[in-house]
């Protein structure tokens, strides 16, 4: 399901500013400073949804080469053995900064707009991650990111991620806090297989409703080539 680039509720009807959208907005361009992203990020418990994306659904190996499209700060790498091989490619040059510094020594770290990368070169990856990233791209720019992942991948490898999601059992509450991600391309869990399944053979979502400390719901992909 595609959402227009701007909330429904931007402007009240009579014309006039509607203070909520207006905070909304500001706290939106707020959250693009690294600092203040990940401290929000760590108030809703993102730290725990991030520990678990990595321990139940990426399982990394030691010595595993991992592609993060859309890294942002790349606060993954708190949860990833220190040896595992770490790029990550974002568009915010701040984030990248943000990881460079924190950061330095586990990985590399480019700006980059990953809906416009050069081909990959192919067997390069055991597993591309995509946290978050996915919502904030139109089915065009998602097709280029999950054709990209696949071309890196090696016969064996997986991407794993992970967006927000609406379903059935979403709290209203939860609805409404997703309704105002900064993402502006929000799906069903079906709709984001279907992407998946133009690249990838296998393609396994996993809903679920207790990652965070606020009522919300994430949709979870694991893509693969190979049985
Ligand atoms: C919600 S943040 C998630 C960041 C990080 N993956 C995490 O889990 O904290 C989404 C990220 O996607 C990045 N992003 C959005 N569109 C992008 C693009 N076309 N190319 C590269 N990065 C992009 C944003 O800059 C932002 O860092």
């Amino acid at each position: 399901m595609r959402r227009s680039m701007s909330s429904p509720g931007d402007t009240a009807s009579t014309g006039g500013p509607d203070p909520a959208a207006a905070s909304a907005r500001g706290l939106k361009s707020l959250l693009r400073l690294p600092g203040l992203y990940s401290l929000f990020e760590n108030l809703v418990g993102a730290r725990r949804a991030r520990r678990i994306f990595v321990s139940e659904y990426l399982k990394p190996s030691d010595d595993m080469r991992i592609l993060d499209l859309g890294c942002g700060p790349a606060e993954v790498l708190e949860f990833l053995p220190a040896r595992v091989r770490y790029a990550g490619y974002d568009s915010n040059p701040a984030y990248v900064s943000a990881a460079q510094r924190k950061y330095s020594g586990r990985g590399t770290f480019r700006v980059a707009d990953v809906t416009r990368l050069d081909p990959p070169t192919p067997n390069s990856c055991d597993a591309v991650i995509a946290m978050f990233l996915l919502h904030h791209l139109d089915d065009r720019a998602c097709r280029r990111v999950l054709g990209y992942a696949s071309a890196a991948l090696t016969s064996a490898g997986r991407l794993v991620s992970i967006d927000p999601c609406l379903a059935d059992e979403t709290p209203l509450l939860g609805r409404w806090i997703i309704a105002h991600d900064r993402g502006s391309y929000l799906r069903a869990a079906p709709a984001y297989a279907a992407l998946a399944r133009r690249h990838f053979r296998h393609v396994t979502t996993v809903v679920r409703h207790d990652l965070l400390r606020i009522p919300y719901s994430h949709c979870l992909m694991i893509c693969r080539n190979a049985t």
